[in-house]
């Protein structure tokens, strides 16, 4: 079974970038600068954050962080999101989802400018995804797909599972799957909460992508012997252990990991290769403001 290193590969990755950054300083040039809003302090956010935030260190980006309080009004959001739109020193910024419910997610996904829309969020940038035509792609969805091709994973002609439709993971990824390149080229089919017969579904996958958003929902008779399993999902879980608690994904790991020939464990699969995907998207952000 191969462990699928989610964290050995985005340090290749980030080394990259970081050569990058040390050949635009050399010139002096000024380097990538990638920006986040985040409304409250859910702690998800507020981790997901402090990762960005240190990966930019990391590779010599400048980083910043607009914190508004969880009672900021939807104007007050969208008069910080103008604000970076008209920022030349940003060159991408992020809005941390999830937003507070009493603001529009859409209306301010909308008014971010693509140009710097480096979460690939906005309309325009999805559809140009769905098009294959140049694009910021959705962090997750690109980080798998690096995953897949630096682990060296087959997937031409491959039949693919995913499991949940969200605009952030499960619905990007089954396009990136399906698209005609060699590094794609999956029979892709999108399962979620209405899918009959899901447990056979995932079980004729060659390659499962489990992204619903339910602890251990993946578990062994759903699996089919040698399969590649892909777990997007990141979770708290109560446990007898000194913390109290341990850090689960979608799948339940220790039984499927028995049975299938790849998978990315949880911390250290996904998540890495997410944040480099965010650093990829806003060193081309920078190279576009040339
Ligand atoms: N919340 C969970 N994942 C993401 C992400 O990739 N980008 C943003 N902006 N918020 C998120």
């Amino acid at each position: 079974m191969q462990l699928i290193d989610g964290k050995t590969i985005a340090a290749a990755v980030k080394s990259e970038i970081a050569n990058e950054v040390k050949k635009m300083i050399d010139a002096d040039l000024r380097t990538p600068h990638l920006a986040a809003i985040l409304v409250g302090s859910d702690p998800a956010s507020e981790t997901y954050i402090a990762s960005k935030e240190r990966a930019c260190k990391e590779v010599g980006f400048t980083s910043s962080v607009y914190r508004l309080s969880e009672h900021t009004t939807e104007e007050e959001l969208l008069k910080t999101i103008d604000f970076l739109n008209n920022d030349e020193d940003v060159d991408g910024y992020i809005v941390q989802l999830p937003l507070p419910k009493h603001i529009n997610t859409d209306k301010v996904i909308s008014a971010i400018d693509p140009k710097k829309d480096v979460d690939g969020f906005h309309p325009q940038n999805v559809g140009r995804m769905v098009m294959d035509m140049p694009c910021f792609l959705p962090a997750t969805p690109a980080g798998i797909m690096t995953l897949l091709e630096r682990s060296n994973i087959e997937t031409e002609g491959k039949n693919c599972v995913v499991v949940g439709r969200s605009n952030i993971v499960g619905t990007p990824v089954s396009i990136l799957l399906s698209r005609n390149s060699k590094k794609a080229n999956c029979t892709v089919t999108l399962c979620h909460s209405r899918t009959k017969n899901l447990k056979e579904v995932c079980a004729s996958a060659d390659i499962l992508v489990a992204a619903i958003g339910k602890p251990e929902f993946i578990t062994a008779d759903m699996v089919k012997e040698g399969a590649v399993v892909i777990d997007v999902g990141i979770h708290r879980v109560e446990d007898n252990s000194e913390k109290g608690y341990k850090i689960a994904g979608d799948v339940k790991f220790d039984e499927v990991a028995l049975k299938c020939s790849a998978i990315t464990p949880v911390p250290g699969g996904v998540g890495p290769t997410t944040i480099v995907s965010l650093l990829n998207n806003t060193l081309k952000a920078r190279k576009n403001n040339d």
